[in-house]
């Protein structure tokens, strides 16, 4: 029989995880459906407990309901504890479990697709907001010296303090940056989504440097920045998207997609 699977948010008509998790259960042999499912607002808990009820076996989670997602959990890993939200369930033997996919999936991009091993490097990872909330523990996993920079910089300061049991990281705002290089800069803010740039002090790409834009779809201000700037490599977050939705596909299946393909051909047709 089928096992069914959907990406649960809203709006999500836009979302290309069915496409990901379609040429990924091709590839592997898998017997899945997998559908873009948009909740109510106020509605998320409802809409888990129909398709529970529908006998679904998972879902993945995203805009806006990966906190409310954690909350409906029986149990979730360490990872999605230190986000506190969750992108990946899967329903199991009566219970909600709880995985967060999303650092796994920027660290796979940056170290193995990219090949930018992170470790004692000087990392830059701009805002302090539910995205780059969720992939801090991740980051330091990979062993870098972080900083963290954000328009609103009590946000920034707040959120290293989170973490500074976790390894070396600090918090500030954008000014601060000044005269300061970073071998990797992460834009974990929602700036591209209206077309606006962090306000970045020039110079902060150190030579070799990685720009990565956790967006998709399209050049934001910070990939033109970077490119002006003098940064080596400009990346969205395309690849993330694709690892994270692996991990997802692992966790479900208990097999591991070869994402190199399917990141070629969504790169193909956008
Ligand atoms: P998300 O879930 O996408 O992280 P969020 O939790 O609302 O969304 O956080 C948005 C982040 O993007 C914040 O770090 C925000 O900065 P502030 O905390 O100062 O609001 C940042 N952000 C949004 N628009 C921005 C812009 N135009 N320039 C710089 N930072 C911006």
């Amino acid at each position: 029989m089928t096992d069914r699977y959907a990406v649960i948010g809203n709006p999500v008509a836009h979302s290309k995880s069915p496409h990901i998790h379609t040429l990924f259960a091709r590839q592997t042999g898998q017997d899945i459906h997998y559908e873009a499912i948009e909740s109510p607002l106020d509605g998320f808990a409802a809409t888990i407990a129909r398709l529970r009820e529908a006998g679904y076996k998972g879902c993945n989670v995203t805009v806006p309901f990966k906190f409310d997602a954690f909350r409906l959990c029986d149990r979730t890993t360490g990872r999605a504890r230190a986000a506190q939200a969750v992108n990946t369930l899967l329903f199991q033997d009566g219970e909600i479990l709880g995985d967060n996919t999303d650092g796994a999936g920027l660290l796979a991009d940056i170290e193995n697709n990219l090949g930018c091993a992170l470790l004692f490097k000087q990392v830059l990872l701009l805002g302090a907001g539910g995205a780059a909330h969720g992939v801090v523990w991740p980051l330091f996993n990979a062993g870098p010296t972080l900083t963290i920079a954000n328009r609103t910089a009590e946000k920034a300061r707040q959120l290293a303090e989170e973490f500074s049991g976790y390894g070396t990281v600090t918090g500030c705002g954008y000014d601060a940056l000044a005269g300061r290089r970073f071998d990797v800069v992460i834009n974990a803010t929602a700036s591209g989504l209206s077309d606006e740039m962090p306000a970045l002090p020039e110079g902060i790409f150190a030579s070799g440097a990685l720009a990565y834009d956790m967006m998709y779809g399209r050049e934001t201000p910070f990939m033109k920045f970077a490119r002006e700037q003098g940064a080596a490599r400009v990346a969205d977050g395309l690849g993330m998207l694709v690892e994270q939705a692996a991990e997802a596909f692992f966790k479900w299946r208990e097999i591991r997609p070869d994402t190199h393909p399917v990141l070629a051909a969504l790169r193909g047709a956008t």
